[in-house]
């Protein structure tokens, strides 16, 4: 794995944007992988001003995300559609139809997630973006996921629902279960960026790196991955051996 250490957020956002940026100046027609959460908006600010300031075009381009929250629709503004829209999609040139998130509102789960690993076998993607839980999941993929699981239905820990709570009212109105793209499916992508910001992601950090690949920490499973780079600001890198 390729480790980046930066200052801080807007440091660790530049640096995640030169990756990006390698494979969107590279390929008009690219395939990205794209995450929600906190840690990317400043990466998407970044796309969104280089298109502004330079055109880079995303008119050819697709996309696929890794996770939807059950149960809300695109419009619902806690929804991972409608994040997108808000921090990257709007801001770009990309067409909204080639942008693929699973369907929050599906009601056959099995089918919605068998309908999303088809269309992840289409598009094979270029790169895919990715945080870290404080536990050490990716996408919605929590401690205990087999490493072999393609997009599958979650109900998520409660580390992981405090962590959402504030982004939503009020706890309880974080949703219980989730679409997300299983561990199989992130490892697909032919180029991985995880991001990683805060001492609270210190720990997970540290296991994803240096420790056991296992799926007790479903992130250390990108030891494996054969193009992997961690942007991390010094917080989160902290417990790595210097
Ligand atoms: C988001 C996702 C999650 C987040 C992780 C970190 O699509 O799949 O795994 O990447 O929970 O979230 P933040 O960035 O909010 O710390």
């Amino acid at each position: 794995m390729k480790i980046i250490i930066a200052k801080d957020y807007e440091q660790v956002s530049e640096r995640a944007w030169e990756v990006m940026r390698e494979v969107v100046y590279g390929k008009k027609d690219a395939v990205l992988g794209l995450a929600t959460g906190s840690t990317p908006i400043g990466l998407y600010d970044k796309m969104a001003e280089d298109h502004r300031r330079n055109g880079t075009s995303y008119r050819l381009m697709r996309t696929v995300n890794l996770d939807e929250y059950a149960g809300l629709s695109p419009e619902n503004d806690q929804s991972y559609r409608y994040f997108m829209n808000e921090h990257l999609f709007n801001r770009i040139d990309v067409q909204k139809q080639n942008t693929f998130i699973e369907n929050g509102l599906a009601e056959d789960e099995a089918a919605e997630c068998a309908r999303y690993n088809a269309i992840l076998a289409q598009l094979p993607r270029d790169i895919q973006v990715l945080g870290i839980g404080a536990n050490g999941h990716i996408a919605f993929n929590e401690p205990g996921t087999p490493f072999d699981w393609e997009t599958h239905t979650v109900a998520l820990t409660q580390n992981t629902i405090q962590m959402n709570a504030r982004f939503f009212k009020s706890e309880s109105e974080v949703p219980r279960r989730a679409f997300t793209m299983g561990p199989k499916n992130i490892m697909d992508a032919k180029r991985i960026l995880i991001i990683a910001v805060g001492a609270n992601k210190a720990e997970a950090v540290r296991g994803m790196v240096e420790g056991a690949v296992t799926p007790d920490l479903p992130a250390s499973i990108l030891q494996r991955h054969p193009d992997c780079t961690l942007v991390a600001d010094e917080a989160a890198a902290s417990l790595l051996k210097k």
